[in-house]
């Protein structure tokens, strides 16, 4: 224990964080400063597990762990393939489920299937490109925005949108729907190359403590 470094995380902050740190609550990793709604500090630290953790926007998970200034990030799998870093991904931890959808008013179903030239809007423009032109080989204009995707269609700035469907009801109450699924997503365990190798028998041990909690089958 003595010579050990200490192993950094990358934590994607919002919805994801809490539950990752309930969930290492439950195989003995704790960090009480971390809960404290107030706090201004942006890393945290057990000093017995020699262990740091930090949270960061999402999209900079991938980053910090591809350059080894994080060996570990927690994060969902839309920002691990949108960001296609070079990073292990280990571990799907089974929490954060939701969708990547095509969404729209019912009338934008007709378009798709007519492989009409469309204009979608996301945040995640990756994708996007990746499922239609790869997948549905169909071409699209694409347009990135940064957040509040449902208003795209709403004002007539896309025909449809590419997004992130949890419960629904953000669409709902917009009077949209779901039109396509791209694909399912959870939160992720993503891990450094270098860490991997050389702290490779902590990170094994951490994967095997987190699906015995999570109850991940091999
Ligand atoms: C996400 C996503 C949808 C919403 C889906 O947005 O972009 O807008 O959640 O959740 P629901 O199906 O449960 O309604 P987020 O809250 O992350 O904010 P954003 O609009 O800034 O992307």
């Amino acid at each position: 224990m003595e010579n050990e470094r200490y192993l950094t995380f990358a934590l994607g902050k919002g919805r994801l964080a809490k539950q990752t740190l309930e969930t290492f609550e439950k195989i003995g990793i704790t960090c009480e400063e971390m809960k404290d709604p107030k706090t201004r500090k942006l890393i945290f630290v057990n000093e017995e597990l020699k262990l740091r953790f930090f949270l960061a926007k999402g999209p900079d998970v991938p980053t910090y762990v591809e350059y080894g200034a994080a060996d570990i990030g927690i994060v969902g799998a839309d920002t691990i393939m949108e960001e296609g870093r070079n990073i292990y991904e280990v571990l799907d931890l089974g929490f954060g489920k939701c969708r990547m959808c095509v969404c729209g008013p019912k009338e934008s179903k007709e378009l798709l299937e007519h492989q009409q030239l469309i204009r979608v809007a996301t945040k995640y423009p990756k994708i996007a490109k990746q499922y239609f032109y790869n997948q549905k080989h169909q071409t699209v204009e694409i347009i990135k925005l940064n957040g509040s995707i449902e208003l795209a269609p709403i004002v007539g700035l896309s025909e449809v949108i590419v997004d992130i469907v949890e419960t629904g009801s953000t669409l709902r109450e917009n009077g949209l729907e779901v039109l396509e699924e791209v694909c399912p997503l959870s939160a992720r365990m993503v891990v450094n190359q270098v860490s991997m190798k050389m702290e490779y028998d902590r990170i094994t041990k951490l994967i095997a403590d987190l699906k015995g909690a999570l109850d991940i089958l091999e």
